[in-house]
Order: C-alpha cells, then sequence, then structure tokens
C-alpha cells in the first residue's frame, strides 16, 4: 500500500477538511463508515475505470455502498439527474448518517455536492475527483450546483465535503485534450498567487506533458494550497475568492458563444488569460515580457491562445455580448481579474470600452 504522499488542510473551523493527494484509492481515502450507507456517484465513462475498485474500498472500510452512474458529459449537471440521485438515495434507504461520494470530473462533483447538500437537509458528502480540473479546482471549496436551459451554474448551494481523496493514478486514463485543459488552470495559479510556481511549470513542460507522477504530486498539492488558502479568506466569494476567475470572464464568454464542447472549459480560460493578460498591460502596466511568457508556457502546453484557434468565425460582437450577461457584470459592464505583477492580480477591475475590443484584436 502507498504512503499518502501530502495533506493540505481547508481551514475552515467546524467545516473544515482534508485534501489528501497520493497513489492509489488505499492511500487517499481515509473515511471510515459504521453500517452506514455511501451512495457511490460516477459517471458512465469513469465508473467502469474506477467504480469496482473504490466501491470495494468502501466496503471494506464498513460503509454498504449503493451505486449510481450518470451519463458521461456536461448535460448530466442537470435537475433530471439530481432527481435521480434523489430516487437513488431514497431506494438505498440513505439518511442523515449516510455519506454521498463523489467518483470523477468537475461535472460529477458538482452533481452529487448539490444532491449531498440537499437531500435530507444536508448529508455528508466525499470528493473522488479523477479530472486533472477537479484535482486541482472542482473538488476544493465547496461549491456545488448544476445547470438550467438558461445557463451554466445557476442552481448551487455552497457545500464542502468532509474529505477530498486525490489519487493522481486516476489520471493516466484521462484524454490528453481533458489533461490539457486541466493544465490551464494550474497556469492560472501560477499567474494569480505564485510567480516561483509559474517558473516551475515553465521550466518543467515535458514532465507535465508526460504526465510524470512526482511533477504531478507538488503540482497538485500546490495548487490545492493555493485554493485552499484562498476559500479560507473569502469562502462565499464576497472578496478575493474572485480571484480565482483570472481568465474566466473572456473563457466563459467563448463557451457560450461558440457552444459549449466546442472548446473544453480550459481551452476557453486558456485564451481568456492572454487576453487578460493583454488587458493588464494597457490598463495595469503589466510587463509585456511576463504577458508573453503566459502565452508561451500556455503554448508550450498544448493550449489555444489565440483568435485563430477559436471555433471558426467567432464575432467579437458575440463575445462581447455573452460577456454582458456573465453572472459577474454589473449591470451588463464586464469586470475583470488583471495582473499587476506576475503572481498578483486585482479583482473587480473594470476596463474601457475601446480597451476591450482592441485587445481581443490584439490576440494573434
Ligand atoms: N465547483 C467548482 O468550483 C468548479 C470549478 C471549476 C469547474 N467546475 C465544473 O467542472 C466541470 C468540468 O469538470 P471536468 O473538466 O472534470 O469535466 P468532466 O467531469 O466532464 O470530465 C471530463 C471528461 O473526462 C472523463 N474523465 C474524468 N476522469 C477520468 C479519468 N480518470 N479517466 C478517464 N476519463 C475521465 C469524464 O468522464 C468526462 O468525459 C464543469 O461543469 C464546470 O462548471 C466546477
Amino acid at each position: 500500500m502507498c504512503e499518502v504522499s501530502r495533506t493540505v488542510r481547508v481551514d475552515l473551523g467546524d467545516r473544515g477538511y482534508d485534501i489528501h493527494i497520493g497513489r492509489g484509492f488505499d492511500s487517499v481515502l481515509q473515511s471510515e463508515g459504521s453500517g452506514t450507507t455511501a451512495l457511490l456517484v460516477s459517471d458512465s465513462n469513469v465508473d467502469p475505470l474506477y467504480g469496482d475498485r473504490c466501491a470495494e474500498l468502501l466496503t471494506r472500510r464498513n460503509f454498504k455502498v449503493e451505486r449510481a452512474v450518470v451519463p458521461a458529459g456536461e448535460a448530466s449537471k442537470s435537475l433530471e439527474c439530481i432527481q435521480s440521485l434523489f430516487d437513488h438515495a431514497i431506494s438505498g434507504r440513505l439518511d442523515r448518517r449516510s455519506i454521498v461520494v463523489a467518483l470523477g470530473g468537475g461535472v460529477v462533483g458538482d452533481l452529487s455536492g448539490f444532491a449531498a447538500g440537499t437531500y435530507l437537509r444536508g448529508v455528508k458528502f466525499l470528493q473522488v475527483p479523477t479530472s486533472l480540473l477537479a484535482m486541482v479546482d472542482s473538488s476544493v471549496g465547496g461549491k456545488t450546483g448544476v445547470n438550467l436551459p438558461q445557463g451554466k451554474n445557476l442552481v448551487g448551494v455552497f457545500y464542502q465535503p468532509v474529505e477530498v481523496a486525490v489519487d493522481l493514478d486516476t489520471l493516466a486514463t484521462l484524454p490528453d485534450r481533458e489533461y490539457l485543459s486541466g493544465m490551464a488552470e494550474v497556469v492560472k495559479y501560477g499567474v494569480i498567487w505564485d510567480a516561483p510556481f509559474f517558473e516551475m511549470l515553465e521550466s518543467n513542460v515535458a514532465p507535465l506533458r508526460a504526465r510524470d507522477p512526482d511533477v504531478l504530486a507538488s503540482i497538485v498539492s500546490r495548487c490545492c494550497e493555493i485554493k485552499a488558502e484562498v476559500v479560507a479568506q473569502d469562502e462565499r466569494e464576497s472578496g478575493v475568492r474572485a480571484i480565482l476567475n483570472y481568465g474566466h470572464t473572456l473563457g466563459h464568454a467563448i463557451e457560450n458563444a461558440c457552444g459549449y464542447g466546442q472548446l473544453l472549459h480550459g481551452e476557453a480560460v486558456s485564451v481568456g488569460m492572454v487576453y487578460a493578460a493583454e488587458l493588464s498591460c494597457v490598463c495595469r502596466g503589466f510587463s509585456r515580457e511576463d504577458a508573453d511568457r503566459i502565452t508561451r508556457l500556455l503554448a508550450a502546453l498544448g493550449l489555444p491562445v489565440g483568435r485563430s484557434q477559436l471555433p471558426d468565425g467567432v464575432p467579437w460582437k458575440a463575445l462581447r455580448s455573452a460577456m454582458a450577461s456573465d453572472k459577474k457584470a454589473r449591470s451588463a459592464i464586464p469586470t475583470f481579474v488583471l495582473s499587476d505583477v506576475m503572481g498578483s492580480v486585482a479583482f473587480n477591475c473594470d476596463v474601457p470600452e475601446d480597451a476591450l475590443e482592441a485587445a481581443f484584436s490584439a490576440l494573434v
């Protein structure tokens, strides 16, 4: 059995929890049951790969395991899938002592967390993230929810897990495009919080692309530490937590205007970060050299960085109008997280209207 390699604490008082990062479910998943029921939720890609192994471990840890599998993909972040999880919970007789276990990417995590936070007004919730994005971002911090036909993440609750168990070995089966998409969020942490971490990424492009386990252990841990620190300062995003949206104002607009699924979330955020860096040069005196470093690193990691890599002919007007309806916009005026120096950003920044289109035109 592997040792737990690293533990990161999310310090939220009586709602605090540990993130265990290592290799093998056995070494990272610490929760114990006592005949308690666990509803193990996964998706149609992840369940065949890891569902049995995770269920066996939960059984050995004295949980009675019920299983639910949703179709893989964003469409499962829906009220229909919430209803189907509630159906499983009721037929499996989940009670107040039960736990919902999310085994999968951000879709399974957000969906299961919302079900856990609302079923019987809240049962325990355990995150077992299997995509890079879920490991470094969505499984930490307690944002859960589903989409409505009218828009993404419109219904949800802040609901913290009792534990996050990150088995890095699961990344071996993650499709390359999904893996690299998660890498965009990794780069984001360097840009917003930690310049030496950004440098470390620059020096480790080949091991990162090769999914070197040691490098992965240290980058996933560092990202979790940063997210934990930000969330501990501002759990409900009334202030500093907004910095995690670096690159997301344009990123969300790209996803929205191009149709979800055309570009993966991290791919859209990658172009959005290049755009935010360009705006930062114009509006906050961010150095052109550091903006170029961001573009170079994202490109070296195989991520899109320019207009030419967006789906055919997405017009600026469509992006501008999608930015106006962003949840974070104030009276249809988009706000931005912008860089001052590498590793430090400001949030809620207004940008003059003419600079918005000029910065987009400046993208390659
Ligand atoms: N709650 C938050 O704070 C937060 C933050 C960021 C993103 N999100 C949400 O996360 C979602 C995106 O998450 P995602 O990128 O993980 O998408 P996802 O859950 O759809 O997973 C991506 C794909 O990879 C597959 N997959 C996952 N792990 C695998 C593995 N180990 N091996 C093989 N295949 C695997 C999945 O089946 C899916 O097809 C979005 O809905 C987004 O809104 C939430």
